[in-house]
């Protein structure tokens, strides 16, 4: 008997499936699923290694801006490629990390101007965090170590991300190993296709207002995610929140730190949040589509006020002992800058804005479907939470979502759920008709399983 010799794509699932432990996976299920092993993307798409395209529904995982394989990256990555792929900042120096810190600061609201690198959201929290402790201990107010953050926050999986978070289900086991935080109640906010339908932030700002009013002298910082808690399922916050939270930071003289790492660099339709908001924070959090969906890179960026309070004689210690191996890399530097350069003009003119017009209609078309129970929409962030048709929820070992998704890939897209939410989150360049593709395949996926749950 003749037996034909493994195909490379044989190859790369059989170890796979042996060898590799992803992330967030019950590895029980991701092994009984049918493999999908991706080779190759251009613009919003994917192709897997039997040429089949998927339209990449949730922008691997919330960091592709421009699309795959984007000319004008590819030549900035190729021509960094061509100089060096990698050189160290720890005590060097290289034109792409100072030029892309440049060009975030001039970005940035009036006054943030030093850029911390990294390479993954969680760091640049890390990285506020202590910078913030850090600072209240340098200015003779060691006292000030707690930190407020809101219901539902998720700021990343490394220890100080997850303290100051509240993703239950990821993080609980956890707790004990994590430094106490408060958290204040999220507002109620719901919006799709660009209409805010109900928003009310004051039962949460009160909250805020009685955690200060007690604790500002033993807080140090309250973190935010600006404008939409996306691990959360898209919560979303009523306009002026974001301005309020600031004012009673700067009234209570407590931090603010503003996590953009999912919402910056056009997925709310601005290059950054804060800036577009007028809100000015202590530190602003900044990774995913910094490297475009390119490389891994991260950024935290404070003011001057504060980076001066860490400097003096080496002996007395104020340094910031922090740093990571490939923070501020070259090559995710020149690809980030790249990025920076080509999204401003599409911010300017108004591209971003009518495209995520164009999503929120698409969107808001699965309103009242049978197993829709509820939508939230801003950009190019959506999430649609389902149901069983009487209007009851899923058994959770059902996997609703999950089913949804996996018949989504047969209709060529890509989507990965949040429980039984479908979380929606496509990269910024896909046209007119790709973002009505995207809402048409996902409303058939629904169609096509949840009636037999
Ligand atoms: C708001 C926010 N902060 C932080 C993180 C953590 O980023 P990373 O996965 O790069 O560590 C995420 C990731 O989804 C996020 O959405």
């Amino acid at each position: 008997m003749i037996s034909a010799e493994p195909t490379a794509t044989d190859l790369a699932v059989e170890r796979d499936r042996r060898h590799v432990w992803h992330p967030f996976a019950q590895m029980r299920e991701y092994l009984g699923m049918p493999p999908l092993l991706i080779v190759a993307g251009r613009g919003g798409w994917l192709r897997d290694a039997a040429g089949r395209e998927y339209l990449d529904g949730n922008a691997s995982i919330w960091t592709n801006v421009h699309g795959h394989r984007d000319s004008d990256l590819d030549a900035a990555l190729r021509a960094q490629l061509d100089a060096v792929a990698h050189t160290t900042l720890l005590g060097l120096a290289h034109g792409p990390a100072a030029e892309l810190a440049a060009e975030l600061v001039a970005e940035a609201p009036a006054g943030l101007e030093k850029v911390f690198y990294t390479d993954n959201g969680s760091g640049a929290v890390e990285v506020a965090l202590k910078q913030s402790f850090q600072f209240w201990q340098l200015t003779g107010r060691p006292e000030k170590t707690g930190v407020i953050g809101l219901s539902g926050a998720y700021h990343g999986d490394t220890f100080g991300a997850m303290a100051v978070g509240d993703s239950g289900a990821f993080h609980e086991r956890f707790r004990p190993w994590c430094f106490p935080a408060r958290h204040f109640a999220a507002p109620s906010c719901a919006e799709w296709g660009g209409v805010v339908r109900e928003a009310d932030a004051s039962a949460s700002l009160a909250g805020l207002r009685g955690l200060l009013e007690r604790d500002a002298g033993r807080t140090a910082a309250v973190i935010l995610e600006a404008s939409v808690q996306g691990a959360a399922g898209m919560r979303l916050q009523p306009p002026g929140f974001l301005r309020a939270v600031a004012a009673l930071c700067a009234e209570h003289d407590v931090h603010l730190i503003l996590d953009e790492v999912f919402t910056a660099f056009g997925r709310l339709g601005h290059v950054l949040v804060c800036a577009a908001e007028g809100v000015t924070p202590d530190f602003l959090c900044l990774a995913k589509g910094l490297g475009a969906g390119y490389l891994p890179l991260a950024a935290t960026l404070t003011h001057a006020r504060i980076h001066d309070a860490f400097l003096g004689k080496f002996s007395e210690g104020r340094a910031f002992f922090h740093g990571h191996t490939f923070a501020g890399n070259p090559l995710a530097c020149a690809v980030a800058l790249a990025s920076l350069r080509k999204l401003r003009p599409l911010v300017a003119d108004g591209t971003l804005a009518r495209r995520a017009a164009v999503f929120g209609r698409e969107i808001a078309s699965l309103h009242g479907h049978a197993h829709v129970a509820a939508i939230r929409q801003r950009g190019f962030a959506a999430a649609v939470d389902l149901r069983r048709a009487d209007g009851a929820a899923f058994d959770p070992d059902t996997r609703a979502g999950l089913q949804a998704c996996l018949r989504a890939r047969e209709h060529g897209l890509i989507l990965r759920p949040l429980g039984d939410s479908l979380l929606l989150v496509p990269p910024l360049c896909l046209d007119e008709a790709e973002l009505g593709q995207l809402v048409a395949r996902t409303r058939r996926a629904i169609d096509d399983v949840l009636p037999a749950l």
